[in-house]
């Protein structure tokens, strides 16, 4: 007799999907750390385009939409485990989202540990959100792991939208990236900032544009890899096995969504679906 979850996983259909959750196309960048762990996992990568940009929003309204949406779409799809694939939505809403639902969540942790062990200069710069910049999770992250360091943050809500063109093909104007490194360089005792935390999904996908603005003294780290750690460790002895391809799931449909569909396919993603 096992425990009960022990039991779930017994009777868990190899072919029930695991769900990133995103504003946008920021938790690709997950779902690559997802892929070369898991590549056997079925996934369903859902965006709540409708709701893109999250930096912007409150607490309450980010908190309200992912705790709904991911209400419904557990319902729908039952995934045998969920990944909040994004920084503004964890930090705000993964305790809230955990209480309401009984499938497993993984959450996005601005990677502020790494980069203080990782840091020579001691200074640290962090990209993200004006929303996951302000949250208390952000300061008790630096109060635990970046004690004695100096940890400077900056909101670069234009590299959400740059990730977003970028993956449509579209041109992207690169005095976006000199702003970003500007806006942390030019702050006080910045210039010795030596690793920046890509505290966003969407900004990893910029790795070679935010690089070339920093320059080659600069390392990024972000949480992408430990993410797909946790989940590999969370459904080890599960088995997989695809029913299907795997798709993405938009919350509001939009024509510009097509121009998306190269991008997706590299990822694997063969079809969409709307919410
Ligand atoms: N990808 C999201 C994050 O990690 C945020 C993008 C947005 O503003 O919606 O924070």
């Amino acid at each position: 007799m096992g425990t009960p979850r022990q039991m779930d996983w017994l009777e868990m259909d190899a072919s029930a999907p695991i769900l990133l959750f995103d504003s946008g196309v920021g938790g690709l960048s997950v779902l690559r750390a997802v892929r070369a762990a898991l590549p056997d996992a079925p996934v369903i990568y859902a965006s709540d385009n409708g709701g893109l940009p999250y930096g912007p929003k409150s607490e309450a309204e980010v908190a309200a939409r992912v705790c709904g949406l991911l209400g419904r779409m557990s319902e729908r799809f039952r995934p045998r485990l969920i990944s909040i694939a994004c920084n503004t939505a964890s930090t705000i809403a993964l305790g809230m989202v955990r209480d309401v639902l009984a499938v497993p969540i993984v959450g996005t942790v601005p990677a502020i540990k790494p980069a203080a062990e990782a840091t020579r200069t001691g200074t640290i710069g962090l990209l993200g959100t004006a929303a996951t910049i302000r949250q208390g999770y952000v300061d008790r992250l630096e109060a635990e792991f970046a004690g004695g360091k100096r940890l400077l943050r900056f909101a670069a809500p234009e590299l959400v939208g740059a990730a977003e063109a970028k993956l449509r093909g579209q041109p992207v104007d690169p005095a976006i990236f000199a702003r970003a490194a500007s806006g942390l360089r030019d702050q006080p005792g910045g210039t010795e900032i030596d690793t920046v935390v890509l505290a966003c999904t969407h900004f990893p996908l910029l790795a070679d544009e935010l690089s070339a603005a920093f320059g080659p003294d600069v390392r990024f780290v972000d949480g992408a890899a430990g993410i797909a750690r946790r989940i590999a460790a969370l459904t080890q002895g599960q088995t997989f096995a695809r029913s299907a391809p795997d798709f993405a799931l938009f919350t509001r449909a939009d024509d510009g969504l097509a121009l998306l569909q190269p991008a997706l396919a590299s990822y694997g993603l063969t079809r969409m679906e709307q919410l």
